[in-house]
């Protein structure tokens, strides 16, 4: 099975916008290859189909009686650019495989596996929409339901994808996506929490001119500023314990070789386990960047796409998952989690907890991203585990 898996995860790598790499934004053309491809795995798992109006796959394993509650394994389907095979996927893959091995036997709740359409924000800026529709706060942006639309759903349904009221909870498995759990010889850990991010894009503005004939010392030269600016954001970052942050994308126009940038605009993502230390590092970095701007003559201003405050896993939900993992056999480890997860945003309507399985090399957000099969394997044991408890909490 856990050869499987994996197989399976690889092979929906080719459902890619870009050809050569994976990349697979929200309700992107391949999204509909993916959730073909999936729809039939669940219905040979047993499972009937539907896809919500936010693009979300759901699978659900029906339990003994119609009136049982509904317990949630899910993650997302798309990616970032140039993403790897396992992010996201192998949370829904992982699903099935789990109900795959009940091979038809029926539980006091029913399961539902989602495959979410977006968590990374790749396409719009905006992440978590498909998680967010399932609790209840859809994303409101005319750009979302236009792609909505132009993926055959309907936006006015969208109060459809919310989760069942009879819930009992959600779980997610991720792989690591960093170094912790191979530096330590572990195949899984239970997640206790996830950092919180803050996202803004930011723009310097200046004046675009003759890159020949403007001396050095009247130019008002954008990127330069941003330049200037990235610098302090990575010394900034590094002198803060625990404080992550990353331009990770700039855009400057006019863009030209002989043209000296007039707007400059970065992408900022800022991240620590304790809110009380990330939102006034955000403010430090911003009030920078206002310092630079003006002594260079620029224009600064920054729009918020995201302030996620930091989440705590569900305890008694953790707790279970412990013991699944002692009793699967494995040594019992808890760790933060640096990495945003639909679980942060589940864990708003409903107990939700984490299973990380390592990540080799501590490679994400890359193709050389993997998983190892004997950790596929504790995985699955764990998640059976798991399954035996909650159905004996329940009788
Ligand atoms: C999701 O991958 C994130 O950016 O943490
Ligand atoms: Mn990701
Ligand atoms: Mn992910």
């Amino acid at each position: 099975m856990e050869r499987e898996v994996i197989a399976r995860c690889r092979s929906l790598a080719a459902c890619t916008e870009e050809p050569g790499y994976i990349t697979r934004t929200f309700l992107s053309e391949p999204m509909h290859a993916v959730h073909t491809i999936l729809q039939a795995w669940m219905e040979q798992a047993g499972m009937s189909v539907w896809v919500d109006a936010a693009g979300n796959l759901r699978g659900r394993y029906a339990a003994r009686e119609a009136d049982a509650p509904c317990f949630y394994i899910g993650s997302h389907l798309d990616t970032v650019p140039h993403g790897g095979a396992f992010d996201g996927l192998l949370g829904v893959v992982m699903g099935i495989a789990l109900l795959d091995l009940l091979a038809g036997r029926r539980l006091q709740f029913h399961v539902e596996v989602v495959g979410f359409s977006e968590e990374e924000g790749v396409r719009f800026g905006i992440p978590f929409i498909g998680s967010r529709a399932f609790i209840g706060d859809p994303v409101c942006d005319p750009r979302v339901d236009a792609a909505i639309r132009a993926f055959g759903l309907d936006p006015s349904r969208i109060g459809d994808a919310r989760a069942s009221d009879n819930v009992l909870g959600y779980l997610e498995f991720h792989i690591e996506q960093g170094p912790v759990l191979e530096e330590r010889g572990l195949p899984v850990t239970v997640v206790q929490a996830i950092a919180g991010q803050s996202r803004s894009e930011v723009l310097f503005r200046g004046q675009s001119n003759h890159a020949g004939t403007t001396p050095m010392h009247l130019r008002r030269d954008a990127l330069a500023g941003m330049a200037e600016w990235i610098g302090a954001v990575e010394r900034e970052a590094g002198a803060t314990p625990g404080l992550v942050a990353t331009v990770g994308r700039i855009g400057v126009e006019p863009g030209a070789t002989n043209v000296i940038p007039g707007t400059a605009r970065a992408s900022l993502d800022v991240r620590h386990a304790a809110d009380s230390a990330r939102k006034p590092a955000v403010e430090r970095l911003l009030e920078c960047g206002g310092q630079i701007a003006a002594r260079r003559g620029l224009g600064f201003s920054c729009s918020w796409q995201l302030d996620q405050p930091a989440v705590a896993m569900d305890p008694g939900l953790s707790q279970m998952l412990e013991c699944a993992i002692a009793a699967a056999g494995y040594p019992v480890h808890r760790m933060m989690s640096g990495a945003g997860h639909d679980a942060m945003i589940v864990a708003r309507r409903m107990p939700a907890a984490m299973l990380f399985l390592r990540s080799p090399g501590g490679i994400s957000h890359h193709p050389d991203e993997a998983v190892l099969e004997g950790d596929v394997t504790a995985a699955l044991s764990v998640a059976i585990e798991f399954l035996e408890q909650l159905e004996a909490h329940l009788a």
